[in-house]
């Protein structure tokens, strides 16, 4: 480990920092955390760990959805931050910047079929899926968007109405009429949908993370795009969690045999270092660049210092050591998982692709959330999925040694043996 304390910010320890967090941040998530027997507050990091302030050392399987991509602290990515800090600050959000534009430009070159046309940026996920949403109604002028049941696109004013009922009723944001959901792996009620030619936009997480990481059957999601054609519809591939060479090809919708009008990216693009998403548009979604520049703004969207971090990502990620590597913990990951679903019983599925899967365990409750904490007291900290927590998100980084993924597996097996005995 580098860094060489963690700022304590004038706490005298754990239990002081909890309390003024339950009473002035966040009271239900820090004793849910509490309540159940992880107790973490993040203190040193580097690669693919990371110490609760207390000292223990945890392997990082969350990577806060993919946000640690390339490991925490990546020296590249704060070199190039550090870089940039020396020279520009955040920049003026109205200006061409040489970032900006080399940024986007290497953004649309990561699109294979040289359809994509131009790049809007933002400072999280949320906030571009509003852009798609807002570029796909510009384009079509239509206003209904579909997505699928149980989708996760984040908490803006229009990515929170293609989510979960969970997220809309508490705040009153009921769904607005023009957004409708339909069942995943669902062609017929897609088609249903989107008949009426009213469709402005469907989005789509390429695997839906949040739910679990279920697989779309072979063919769903370029039949989604057909039908999207046919009606008239745009189609968003959200791939904030799923791209950025987390399943080996740069985007996954490259293996579902689909190129996307828009695409979404957020998360891994910051590197874990700086705040970076970006919207990337098909020339028939892009026009209203053209039209009025003006039309969609975000003071911190293009920052300068996050344009030099998201760049440094890209070249890190598309490397031809970092695909043959993760082409490598794809292998290993599909031999272990088979064996361990021949081992275990309570493993019931495991739905995977390249570093990302989700492990589906039997019985009823919430076996994730007990197989969560069992893995936290084994040193491995992976979260179970919010609207599914029968499932386990287990997300690798692209760098993570064999080594470590073996002593993850090798914990993994470990816990399984546990849950077991208690099915
Ligand atoms: C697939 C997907 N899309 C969008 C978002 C929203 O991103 P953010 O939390 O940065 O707004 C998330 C966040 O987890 C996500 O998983």
């Amino acid at each position: 480990m580098q860094c060489d304390s963690y700022p304590m910010n004038g706490y005298a320890d754990k239990a002081a920092l909890l309390d003024d967090a339950r009473t002035y941040w966040n009271p239900d998530k820090t004793d849910f955390w509490v309540d159940n027997g992880i107790p973490m507050v993040l203190g040193r990091r580097e690669g693919y760990e990371f110490e609760d302030i207390d000292g223990n050392t945890y392997i990082d399987m969350h990577l806060n959805g993919g946000t640690f991509n390339l490991g925490h602290r990546n020296p590249e990515v704060i070199a190039a931050l550090v870089d940039a800090l020396g020279r520009v600050d955040i920049g003026n959000h109205h200006f061409p910047t040489s970032g900006r534009a080399k940024l986007a430009k290497m953004l649309i070159d990561t699109v294979p079929g040289g359809t994509m046309d131009k790049v809007v940026f933002g400072s999280a996920g949320g906030e571009v899926v509003d852009v798609a949403i807002k570029s796909a109604r510009y384009a079509t002028g239509r206003r209904k968007i579909v997505s699928v049941v149980k989708a996760y696109h984040g908490h803006t004013g229009l990515s929170i109405a293609t989510g979960d009922e969970r997220f809309l009723s508490m705040f009153h944001c009921e769904r607005p009429d023009e957004f409708t959901q339909v069942p995943f792996n669902d062609l017929d009620a897609m088609e249903d949908a989107l008949k009426g030619n009213d469709v402005a936009a469907v989005i789509m997480e390429t695997i839906p993370a949040t739910y679990g990481f279920p697989m779309p059957a072979p063919g769903y999601l370029a039949q989604v795009k057909a039908l999207c054609e046919r009606y008239g519809a745009l189609y968003i591939a959200d791939e904030v969690q799923t791209g950025l060479g987390r399943t080996v090809d740069f985007w996954c919708f490259e293996h579902h045999g689909l190129t996307p009008d828009i695409v979404v990216t957020s998360k891994g693009l910051s590197g874990g270092i700086y705040p970076v998403s970006a919207c990337i548009l098909n020339q028939r979604a892009s026009g209203w660049l053209s039209e009025d520049g003006f039309a969609h703004m975000g003071t911190f969207g293009g920052s300068e210092l996050g344009m030099q971090v998201a760049m440094k990502v890209i070249e890190i990620t598309r490397r031809p050591g970092t695909v043959v590597h993760v082409k490598e913990l794809d292998e290993f990951y599909s031999k272990a998982f088979d064996r361990l679903l021949a081992d275990h019983p309570s493993l019931v599925e495991v739905r995977h692709d390249g570093t990302i899967a989700g492990l589906k365990f039997a019985g009823d409750g919430e076996p994730a959330v007990t197989f969560s904490k069992m893995l936290y007291d084994r040193g491995v900290w992976a979260i179970f999925s919010t609207l599914d927590k029968s499932v386990l998100q287990f997300k690798s980084g692209l760098l993570l040694d064999m080594d470590q993924a073996e002593n993850v597996i090798d914990r993994i097996d470990d816990a399984l043996d546990d849950l077991d005995r208690a099915c």
